[in-house]
């Protein structure tokens, strides 16, 4: 088969290559899938340039990639099922995660076939299209997790999303009007009238106005593009508001090559039972596994209650360039990778 291939890790347009390699081998409770779409998203380029340098330790390959085949999120057509398979037969159309685990490592989606363990998938709702459905997963269940996954949001509410626009807040913007919240959306100029189509009721443009300053204070702030402080945090919300931090590393940009991130969600962690602002798991709520959150994903999907915006499509040759104009920030809506 088709795949797009790594050997060692660093700048993506670099180190990616299309080569000819065997279809892979399906475990007992793994389903082979036919790709139909892909997402390319910041994760896929940590993965594959393997910065911050600590996710070779977290199992992505110390040295090298242990997966060639970079790409996590898939949407495609059922081809074989292992032994142990009971929710999937051949033919399915189908969508999710190509791991149930780790998400900074290759996980095989950029190829013509990908073997997905059967708890990462759901049916794809038949009105889907496969590029709307491949944009969900990952950044579903992460939004899905932090959003409902401890009782957080609530009816009524202010929630506002920061960084409205990329491929998280823009699903969160939507699962927190379906939650029944009021939804504020700030990102950048040119990004906030599909933050308004999204169904915002307010938007506001980082560049030209800071919220933290504007004496508004909300019940939620889902802080994608994760640039708040502890100080700006008590600033922007009720006193029995939540701070919910996803962990924009922003390209390395932001953060140290070698730890990432990693420092400020520990320290994040080890505050949260002193501060009660931080996110704090509700001690009675349950959280949804992955293929719960699959199943409620592709609900919302077939309902028209979630509606994922894709920016462009690129086949899979040209994985690099795609991954060239993910980096580039400019993207509105998610970039798609059809084989
Ligand atoms: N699969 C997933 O998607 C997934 C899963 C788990 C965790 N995460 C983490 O979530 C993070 C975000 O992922 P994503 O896919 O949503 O990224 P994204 O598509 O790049 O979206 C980030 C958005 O934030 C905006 N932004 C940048 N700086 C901002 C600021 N100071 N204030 C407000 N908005 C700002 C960006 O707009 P401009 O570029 O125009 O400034 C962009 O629209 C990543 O670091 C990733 O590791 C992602």
């Amino acid at each position: 088969m088709k795949a797009i291939v790594q050997d060692r890790y660093g700048p993506p347009e670099d180190v990616l290559q299309l080569r000819e390699i065997d279809r892979p081998v399906i475990g007992d409770d793994e389903v082979l899938v036919r790709v139909q779409a892909a997402c390319v998203h910041p994760d896929v380029w940590h993965a594959v340039s393997g910065r911050p340098y600590v996710l070779r330790l977290m199992g992505a390959g110390v040295l090298r990639p242990k997966d060639p085949v970079p790409g996590m999120d898939v949407a495609g057509q059922v081809e074989a099922t292992g032994k142990g398979v009971t929710r999937f037969e051949p033919g399915d159309k189908v969508f999710g995660e190509t791991f149930t685990e780790l998400q900074w490592r290759n996980g095989g989606a950029f190829a013509e076939y990908v073997s997905v363990p059967q708890g990462a998938l759901a049916l794809k709702p038949a009105g889907v299209p496969f590029e709307q459905a491949a944009a969900v997963p990952t950044s579903g269940f992460i939004a899905l997790l932090n959003l409902r996954g401890g009782g957080w949001i609530q009816p009524g509410q202010s929630v506002l999303v920061n960084g409205a626009a990329g491929g998280v807040g823009s699903i969160a913007v939507q699962l927190a009007k379906v939650y029944g919240a009021r939804v504020t959306g700030v990102d950048s100029t040119e990004k906030l009238h599909m933050v308004r189509e999204l169904g915002a009721d307010h938007v506001i443009d980082y560049t030209q106005e800071d919220f933290v300053r504007q004496g508004k204070r909300y019940d939620l702030i889902f802080d994608v593009a994760s640039n708040l402080s502890l100080a700006d945090c008590k600033r922007a919300l009720k006193p029995k508001g939540t701070h919910v931090l996803i962990g924009h590393d922003h390209f390395g940009d932001a953060v140290g090559r070698i730890l990432g991130s990693v420092p400020r969600v520990l320290t994040y962690f080890a505050l949260s039972p002193f501060l009660s602002q931080l996110k704090n798991p509700a001690p009675n709520a349950p959280v949804p596994t992955l293929s719960d959150s699959m199943v409620v994903l592709a609900e919302l999907l077939e309902d028209g209650k979630l509606t994922p915006v894709i920016d462009r499509t690129y086949p899979l040759e040209d994985v690099p360039e795609a991954m060239r104009y993910l980096r580039a920030g400019r993207a509105c809506g998610r970039i798609i990778i059809t084989p």
